[in-house]
């Protein structure tokens, strides 16, 4: 198979979607990689390593998009990538169509096959290509939480551990899942005071079970979210409903709760945001304040350490490429559910039930296309 890889130009975006040592194995069993001319330098791959990997460098983005057969990205495709993309392409890269309608009507229009790497799941219900960048994302959070806290940046000027003969700041952690366990994870490093809400009761007696004792949980709903956002210095949105929008769980008048300076991490961006006053921002213009409340909602967090994200990432892509490639996308999703369960769209189909739902769009069964 002919796989391109093109240079993301998506802002601040430095992951690449395949290393080099991932195109050796691509190569190695025959198929072709064409990788754009410096597409993996901001992740410190240098052409000539994909071209020691097997990989043949095209100049252009056009050229990629015009040879690949599967196409593999980071992020999702954005408007001056839409009229690259050609009916029957495979796309395997991140989507999350629901948060973007403008982009699953392109792909719609598009005819290509959209695989999204964030509903690629698991029979246990993991979401193993959404893991890695969940984990950087949440030991992320904490670290801006952290300097955004400070008075320079905006923040009310509280050191999140404290120091002997002062409490430490409180951290407010909305969803106990990969991005809300590794941001606890990192505030409980740190001596933050920490609590985790979520839904699940199995996931919070499981992080009941693994946390230390600085971390509690409590059960997510609006009442115990307006008793702690007045003390909260720093809250983190991490709540996900697979596929679909993020529910506001902070609604713009519980802003008026909050300490002025203190500080919201909404990493649910991409899916919408679980706060109502989060619109996505970006790294060079990472925060705003609402009302006293300085908000950071970079959608693209894991972007700012492409080093260790694109190893991340790509340690977990890469076993699914390497499936896709050898059998082509309906063989291999024939014979991996997980797999199957990222198509999003197909030639112009929407098949993944809760996009169609979100835009009310019709929802085609994906069987439909796997015979
Ligand atoms: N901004 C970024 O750069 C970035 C990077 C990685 C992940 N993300 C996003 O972070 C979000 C979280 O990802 P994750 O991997 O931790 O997901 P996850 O599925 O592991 O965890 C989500 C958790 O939210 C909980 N939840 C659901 N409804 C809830 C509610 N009403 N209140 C509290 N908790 C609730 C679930 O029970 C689950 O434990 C996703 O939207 C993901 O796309 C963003």
């Amino acid at each position: 198979m002919k796989i391109g890889i093109p240079k993301e130009i998506k802002n601040n975006e430095n992951r690449v979607a395949l290393t080099p040592a991932g195109a050796k194995e691509l190569t190695k069993r025959g198929h072709q990689v064409f990788v754009q001319q410096s597409a993996g330098l901001g992740s410190g791959f240098s052409d000539q390593q994909y071209e020691q990997g097997g990989a043949k460098i095209l100049p252009t983005i056009q050229d990629v998009y015009g040879v690949g057969e599967m196409i593999l990205k980071v992020k999702e495709p954005i408007e001056e990538e839409y009229s690259l993309i050609q009916e029957d392409q495979l796309l395997f890269t991140y989507f999350h169509f629901a948060s973007y309608e403008p982009l699953a009507k392109a792909m719609i229009q598009s005819k290509a096959v959209c695989l999204a790497y964030e509903t690629v799941e698991k029979p246990d219900r993991s979401l193993p290509l959404l893991v890695p960048m969940s984990e950087v994302a949440g030991r992320m959070a904490i670290q801006k939480g952290a300097n955004y806290l400070e008075k320079p940046l905006g923040g009310r000027g509280i050191l999140l551990g404290g120091v002997p003969g002062t409490l430490p700041a409180k951290v407010l952690i909305l969803g106990g899942g990969i991005v809300g366990t590794h941001a606890a994870w990192m505030a409980a490093g740190l001596g933050a005071d920490v609590t985790i809400l979520d839904v699940s009761l199995p996931r919070m007696r499981y992080l009941a079970d693994i946390m230390p004792a600085n971390v509690k949980t409590m059960m997510s709903n609006e009442f115990n979210i307006r008793k702690l956002l007045p003390t909260a210095d720093l809250v983190v949105g991490a709540v996900l409903i697979p596929g679909a929008k993020a529910p506001h769980l902070i609604t713009k008048d519980m802003l008026s709760l909050m300490t002025e300076g203190s500080v919201l991490v909404d990493v649910a961006v991409d899916q919408g945001g679980c706060i109502e006053t989060c619109k996505p921002t970006t790294h060079e213009d990472p925060t705003y304040v609402i009302d006293g409340v300085l908000h950071y909602c970079v959608a693209n967090m894991p972007g700012a350490v492409p080093y260790t994200s694109t190893l991340a990432l790509t340690n977990a892509t890469l076993p699914y490429a390497l499936e896709l490639a050898d059998k082509g996308w309906k063989e291999a999703c024939k014979q991996h559910q997980d797999l199957e369960l990222g198509l999003n769209i197909i030639h112009g189909e929407v098949v993944y039930k809760a996009v169609a739902d979100t835009f009310g769009l019709p929802h085609t069964p994906v069987s439909t296309f796997l015979k």
